[in-house]
């Protein structure tokens, strides 16, 4: 019996321009039309590939705008931080973000081609948010065991190499990082990774906020950092996702908020596994500046 007849909630993964969507979570008409938004100079974009980090660099944005007020966050009629800071490319997130008001701040996994073209005239900031893809692949492999919208992979194994070949939503991890990173001077952008934000929690916090120029008391800016830390989101269900109903997440498969550390792969990979990854990440990122990445061992 195929997945779909078993599962109604899962969607079919559409090609589109060469980038997997989701099809009912995205709207491909409204997707082709984002690159022609008019972006403002007070707009922010949080680019992610998947579970690299989005939900945490919503909270941070949340926080910064509440000056560490976290109870500010949490009157919002329960909103999550998916809502309070939406995906543009999620249907409706495109009407959404020409009616709202200034300063709008969005999320996307879409790749540079996609998004807005005014940004490379640097109107509007983008935070991309990048991961150790060894850790982002057991992340998703996780994500899609309690995403009812995605398909349960059939093992790790099977997962693995629909990563590697970027047969999943939001497409390859390789291609999505050199799109961005390779504009990373045309456009406003700053570029963080998951693992910075792990080792110093206070040090990102005062680059994002000098970033996009939000001026916090010290005391508001370790507010902030108190309220984006791992066990202190978990405690919140609006930034852990807890709440989101269960025919979406599947709450018994796990927590959206699982752990939350740096080198998972190491308990997941096999050493053939590793091996191949090596490679394909080598092939990949060849001629690609790689003065930014962590070490991936
Ligand atoms: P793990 O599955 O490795 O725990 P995204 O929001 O892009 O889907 O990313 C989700 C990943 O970020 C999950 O990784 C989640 O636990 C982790 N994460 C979210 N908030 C975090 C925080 N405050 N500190 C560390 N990791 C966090």
């Amino acid at each position: 019996m195929d997945l779909h007849d078993a599962n109604p909630h899962v969607h079919e993964l559409v090609l589109h321009k060469g980038f997997w969507l989701i099809n009912g979570i995205h709207d491909l008409d409204d997707v082709d039309q984002i690159s022609s938004l008019e972006t403002r100079d007070s707009d922010v974009f949080v680019v992610t590939y998947p579970k690299s980090g989005t939900i945490w660099m919503q909270q941070i944005l949340l926080l910064l705008e509440a000056k560490g007020d976290v109870t500010t966050i949490s009157k919002l009629n329960n909103l999550s931080n998916g809502d309070l800071i939406p995906w543009i490319e999620i249907k409706g997130g495109r009407q959404s973000f020409i009616t709202a008001s200034s300063p709008r701040k969005n999320v996307s996994h879409l790749p540079y081609h996609f998004m807005p073209s005014s940004l490379s005239q640097k109107k509007g900031k983008v935070i991309y948010v990048a991961r150790n893809p060894k850790d982002v692949l057991v992340s998703y492999y996780h994500f899609h065991k309690m995403a009812k919208m995605l398909e349960t992979p059939k093992d790790f194994n099977d997962f693995f190499e629909k990563f590697l070949k970027g047969r999943v939503f939001a497409s390859s991890w390789f291609e999505h990082i050199k799109s961005w990173y390779s504009h990373k001077d045309d456009v406003n952008m700053l570029f963080i990774t998951y693992e910075e934000m792990i080792q110093d929690l206070q040090a990102a916090v005062e680059r994002i906020s000098l970033f996009l120029g939000e001026e916090l008391s010290d005391e508001e800016l370790s507010n902030t950092v108190k309220h984006s830390t791992f066990s202190n989101m978990r405690k919140i269900p609006q930034a852990s996702y807890e709440q989101v109903p269960g025919d979406l997440l599947d709450h018994h498969q796990g927590r959206f908020m699982r752990k939350g550390t740096i080198g998972d792969w190491k308990n997941h990979f096999t050493v053939a596994q590793n091996e191949k990854f090596e490679e394909h990440f080598h092939r990949e990122m060849m001629d690609f500046p790689l003065s930014f990445i962590w070490d991936i061992k």
